[in-house]
């Protein structure tokens, strides 16, 4: 059975106090699930006062990128060993939104994602095509080459610790989402190219759906057998719609 996990992404939104008062409205609302690991990544300012905040709940939390560095004379740059000191456990990496404004490439994610894994973070690797990409029919080759770059280089223990999200750049707080057998078809050929590395491990990684999950889509994707949870964007910022996608788990 492999773990499901709703993860909130809140990118570059809120102050520390609005950040206090959406984990409070988490907290005060049912967002506990037997079923479904919870995990919150707010902006790096707010971290350290998140986490005194969801120390042990049910709640966990993560950072939105790191460094592939240890550490030195990387200006605006987030470390490992930092987010490690404010108690994260996941961090994400690859976003799709690092990849076009920050030009990261399949390389320098491999980088970070390995970083954390030997650091004992948990990384959320992010793939997903543009547009143009799926218009031409290059989905699977441009998925295909972002997984096993992201991936290249790891063990089949390393694997066993990965999250891999997939999210195309056309959902992405477009308001357009995947329809759940668009996502599953591509869900299920991650796994695939997963399992040249390890075809048991492969079998356990968690593979999250990220573009405009809402409340009222989110049952139907997380239904598919591959869609093991969800990175949430905009709907993670509103207490009750993110506690609505964790009920429909
Ligand atoms: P969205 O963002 O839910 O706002 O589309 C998802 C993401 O970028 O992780």
């Amino acid at each position: 059975m492999r773990r499901v996990i709703i993860a909130g992404n809140w990118k570059m939104n809120g102050t520390i106090v609005e950040t206090e008062n959406l984990i409070g409205a988490l907290l005060a609302g049912e967002s506990e699930n037997d079923k479904a690991t919870v995990v919150v990544c707010p902006p790096f300012v707010s971290l350290s006062r998140a986490s005194e905040l969801l120390n042990g709940t049910h709640i966990a939390w993560g950072g939105q990128d790191m460094s592939e560095h240890v550490k030195g004379a990387y200006t605006g740059e987030i470390s490992a060993e930092m987010l490690l000191t404010v108690g994260a456990t996941y961090v994400i990496v690859g976003h799709s939104e690092r990849r076009q404004y920050h030009a990261e490439t399949d390389d320098l994610v491999n980088a970070k994602a390995k970083y954390a894994l030997a650091s004992g973070l948990i990384p959320i690797i992010c793939v997903g095509e543009m547009l143009e990409e799926r218009e031409a029919d290059r989905t699977e080759e441009v998925v295909g080459t972002q997984v096993m770059g992201t991936l290249s280089g790891f063990s089949a223990a390393d694997l066993s610790k990965i999250v891999i999200a997939y999210e195309p750049v056309w959902a992405i707080g477009t308001g357009k989402t995947a329809t759940p057998e668009m996502a599953e078809a591509v869900h299920s050929f991650i796994r695939k190219k997963a399992a040249a590395v390890d075809a048991a491990a492969a079998e356990e990684i968690p593979i999250l759906y990220g573009g405009s999950v809402k409340p009222d889509n989110a049952e139907r994707l997380l239904a598919q057998p591959n869609i093991d949870g969800a990175l949430i964007g905009g709907a993670s910022l509103k207490a009750d719609d993110f506690i609505a996608i964790i009920r429909a788990v």
